[in-house]
């Protein structure tokens, strides 16, 4: 399997923005970044990761740095690692990170998550930990990048270039790379049986598939986002994995369409943000995890009891009986529960898409935001 992309592809072909163009190219973008790494029989290569499995015995813990939407393909990824690997993964914003002389030793495996491999923050906080003794990695999409030359393993994921500003390929490739690393080293410590490594390998090549069902099914999304042009505020709620793809989502919606939005774990509502619900606020309830369900439907009557309008995100399995619960139910191809991620973020950047196409807005250069943060 041969990766391909030329100097076209920096330009929109066709789409009306790059953040478009981008989106349908994750289903691409997701094969490319798997399948050079799989070998015939679906066996996991990652010549990128140089500890040997006495060194990955001995570590004691990994840490993910990174910034903005890298940080929330962080948060999957701890998961997605603690599952796999049975070790602690703490995710962190590169900002905090530095400044907390933070747990680091040569135990430590520290995993840098960039899309540009210039960001800032996210440069200093790998030189601390380098400096610590950890043994750095990154996963980046930017060859010859700064953060990839400083890293003692590059993780390239194969996005290709990503022009908006909002990301989305990247982030859904950067999820790729943390499941491969994290399966990788599973086999690597001796810490799952192959055949369900392969299993899970099987599902992850089912994803660019399934992502392009939901790229060929969004009409429904863009009347619901022509409808919701007037909100002021949106709150995303979800459990678990949910709730990282519920924060994902949200900032997809504020960084370019200008709404107001949320973000908080479902079991939080009652905590606090729930004072702030009255008839019509939009929420989005991200319910795509099955042993959650009912958790999540019990938080969904919440929100409806105090007038909310709300989007619920499943999987097609339960699309039937979510109806009951939602005002509309998106729903995504069926999945392993710790690879919905992958999918579920799909109708939330397309939902953020055509409210800022229908509000206006410069989609692929919002306001006051970069590509890539150089400075601290
Ligand atoms: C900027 C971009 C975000 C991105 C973040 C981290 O704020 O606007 O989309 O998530 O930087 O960028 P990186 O290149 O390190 O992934």
């Amino acid at each position: 399997y041969k990766v391909t992309w030329d100097l076209e592809s920096a330009e929109k072909g066709g789409y009306e923005h790059f953040m478009l163009k981008e989106m349908y190219e994750q289903p691409k973008a997701v094969r490319d970044t798997l399948m050079p790494r799989l070998d015939d029989e679906n066996r996991i290569l990652l010549d990128e990761l140089s500890l040997t499995p006495e060194q990955l015995n001995h570590l004691k813990k990994i840490i993910i740095i990174a910034c903005g939407t890298a940080w929330h393909a962080g948060l999957v990824g701890k998961a997605a690692i603690e599952k796999f690997v049975r070790i602690p993964v703490e995710v962190e914003i590169a900002s905090e990170f530095r400044y907390r002389d933070p747990f680091v030793d040569e135990r430590t495996l520290v995993i840098a998550v960039s899309q540009s491999g210039e960001t800032a923050d996210t440069l200093a906080a790998l030189r601390e930990a380098k400096m610590k003794g950890a043994h750095v990695m990154t996963v980046t999409n930017v060859v010859g990048s700064r953060i990839s030359r400083e890293a003692q393993d590059v993780f390239y994921t194969w996005a290709g270039p990503e022009i908006a500003v909002a990301s989305t390929k990247a982030y859904i490739t950067q999820v790729m790379a943390l499941y491969l690393i994290g399966l990788k080293m599973a086999e690597l410590r001796a810490q799952m049986p192959q055949e369900e490594i392969t299993k899970i390998v099987q599902e992850l090549k089912e994803l660019p598939s399934k992502i392009q069902q939901i790229l060929d099914h969004q009409e429904k999304i863009k009347e619901l986002a022509n409808k919701q042009i007037h909100q002021h505020h949106a709150f995303y709620i979800g459990r678990g994995l949910d709730d990282y793809t519920a924060r994902e989502g949200s900032l997809k919606l504020k960084e370019i369409s200008y709404v107001h939005s949320e973000a908080i774990a479902a079991g939080e509502l009652k905590h606090g943000t729930i004072a702030l619900l009255e008839k019509g606020t939009l929420v989005v309830a991200m319910a795509t995890q099955e042993p959650l369900y009912d958790k999540m439907v019990s938080n969904m009557k919440e929100v409806k009891a105090r007038g909310a309008y709300v989007i619920a995100v499943t999987k097609a399995s339960l699309e039937k009986e979510m109806q009951q619960s939602a005002d509309v139910v998106f729903s995504v191809p069926d999945t392993l529960d710790i690879l919905s991620p992958v999918l579920s973020v799909v109708p939330l950047q397309l939902f953020s898409y055509y409210m800022a196409v229908a509000r206006g807005a410069d989609v692929d250069k919002p306001k006051n935001l970069a590509k890539s943060v150089t400075v601290e």
